[in-house]
């Protein structure tokens, strides 16, 4: 492996890993452990413990594999993948993260990578051969794609979609997936594939750099170009190669990738999977069907996994991306917004917005702009730019004290756009992909002029400057 040097954006997952490990953010495990729920069980310990990302070196039934678990499911590991350092607080790693990720850099494509040091077509094929936990009991079955980057592509304007979706092994050569109706692998199926009877060219790519793992699972706009944001947020071109099967492209740094098709006339058993949100989804539902017609790794593949649940990647990484897409969405609504925090405590489901001028009109047009596609935010908190957002505890001192229950509390219903694993949603909703956001007002009323204002009753806002002054310079002799 070889080491980064400072502000560099790791160049691949080992060179990723062997920064977190200086970092003191990986944790090397050389036991064995079993692939059935033990490997899964120490990996969702360790997530809630905010611990380090885990590199499983000995698998029980798989000699030569390991596995790079949990990549980015705490801040510091964040901050590692911007190339910066771990200790990075959240406001910084949004400005880095926005920063780079307004500086496109398109990537070079390159016809030879290590992740073909190993190939497997046809008959051979067997994804049982990979090193795939059953991660969680109840599970449906053992999830080959959780930290993974999944290719398909838009026949008709040739656009190549990055996303993260699950993908469970089903047979030695098939695999099921549930990309959400209104992501854009679920659209281009079901809008491009699907009517003309065409099976959609797929490549589930595993163990690539963070940069492209962090623009898969960004919530970015039809037609742009996710290996170009990978570039922007890693600082130079990722290199790409293309199938051996179909032309779709992908990081050529990758340590495994399956090249497949998804079938447009079958459906899958697929599910359910302890999730995101902190909870077992569902019952088994129907899937899309994928067939994998090649499997290329290197010699000794680190295979990459994210133990779903509580606190995991996802709630770190569309905290971070979603964040920022959410900040963008608000801006062009005209929203005076100063601010966008996705608490991971809040599984993607809570949505802080700081804003400069607040208000019921403004708090309204914050719910509005933020139903639109998909509708993952169930709570919205629009508040006032004096308090920190990223102070979980601020923010819920304001929210219980300016937030009037009956005037501050906005809830709109949705039909069709609803995150059907939101928990609090009843079989019948789930179907219809219905729900309901709530929008609290937590700021005070723009109305209101100055005396009618509450004095903050905090040290920095009811002392005169001169008692502050000398309290702060006087603190140490207090005997604290
Ligand atoms: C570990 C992980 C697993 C995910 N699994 C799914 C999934 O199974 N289905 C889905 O629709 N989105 C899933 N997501 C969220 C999508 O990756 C995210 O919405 C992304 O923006 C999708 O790309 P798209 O906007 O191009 O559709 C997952 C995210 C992460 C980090």
């Amino acid at each position: 492996m070889t080491a980064e040097k400072a502000n560099e954006a790791p160049k691949d997952q080992r060179s990723f890993m062997e920064t977190l490990q200086r970092s003191g953010d990986l944790a090397v495990v050389d036991r064995e452990v079993h692939w059935d729920m033990e490997l899964g069980a120490i990996s969702r310990r360790m997530t809630e413990m905010d611990g380090p990302a885990i590199w499983f070196r000995k698998i029980t039934d798989y000699p030569g594999q390991s596995l790079f678990v949990n990549p980015i499911s705490t801040w510091r590991r964040a901050a590692v993948t911007l190339g910066l350092p771990a200790h990075a607080r959240i406001p910084e790693i949004y400005e880095e993260y926005i920063r780079r990720e307004s500086h496109l850099i398109p990537p070079v494509e390159v016809k030879d990578s290590a992740c073909r040091e190993v190939v497997i077509r046809g008959k051979d094929v067997d994804v049982c051969n990979l090193a795939t936990p059953m991660i969680h009991d109840g599970d449906g079955g053992r999830y080959i794609g959780t930290w993974c980057i999944v290719v398909c592509k838009d026949p008709d304007t040739g656009w190549v979609n990055w996303g993260t979706y699950r993908f469970m092994i089903h047979n030695t050569q098939y695999l099921a997936g549930w990309p959400f109706p209104p992501s854009h692998a679920g659209k281009i199926l079901q809008e491009k594939y699907v009517p003309r009877n065409k099976p959609m060219p797929i490549a589930i790519v595993m163990g690539a750099d963070p940069s492209s793992h962090l623009a898969a699972t960004s919530s970015t706009r039809i037609g742009r170009d996710e290996a170009s944001l990978a570039g922007g947020l890693a600082g130079r071109p990722i290199e790409i190669i293309r199938c051996l099967d179909s032309d779709l492209t992908f990081p050529a740094n990758a340590e495994c990738v399956l090249e497949g098709e998804i079938l447009p006339d079958r459906i899958a058993h697929e599910g359910p999977y302890a999730e995101y949100p902190g909870y077992r989804s569902g019952e088994m539902g129907a899937g899309i069907l994928m067939k994998v017609n090649t499997i290329t790794h290197r010699k000794n593949p680190v295979l990459s996994m994210d133990c779903t649940g509580f606190k995991d990647c996802s709630s770190i990484v569309t905290a971070l991306g979603g964040g920022v897409a959410v900040r963008r969405t608000l801006e062009r609504a005209g929203v005076p917004v100063t601010g966008v925090y996705i608490p991971s405590e809040g599984a993607v489901h809570l949505c802080i917005v700081g804003v400069s001028r607040g208000g019921r009109e403004v708090t309204e047009q914050v719910l509005n702009a933020l139903t639109g596609r998909r509708t993952y935010f169930t709570k919205i908190l629009v508040v006032d730019d004096d308090v920190d957002i990223f102070n979980l505890g601020e923010v819920i001192h304001a929210w219980a004290t300016r937030c009037h229950s009956e005037r501050g509390t906005i809830i709109k219903h949705v039909e069709g756009s609803a995150q059907a694993l939101t928990p609090c949603y009843d079989m019948e909703e789930r179907s219809r992909r219905a729900g309901a956001a709530a929008a609290f007002d937590v700021t005070w009323p723009p109305s209101w002029d100055r005396t009618e204002i509450p004095v903050k009753a905090r040290f920095d806002a009811t002392f005169p400057a001169e008692v502050k002054k000398k309290v702060l310079d006087n603190w140490k002799s207090y005997g604290f």
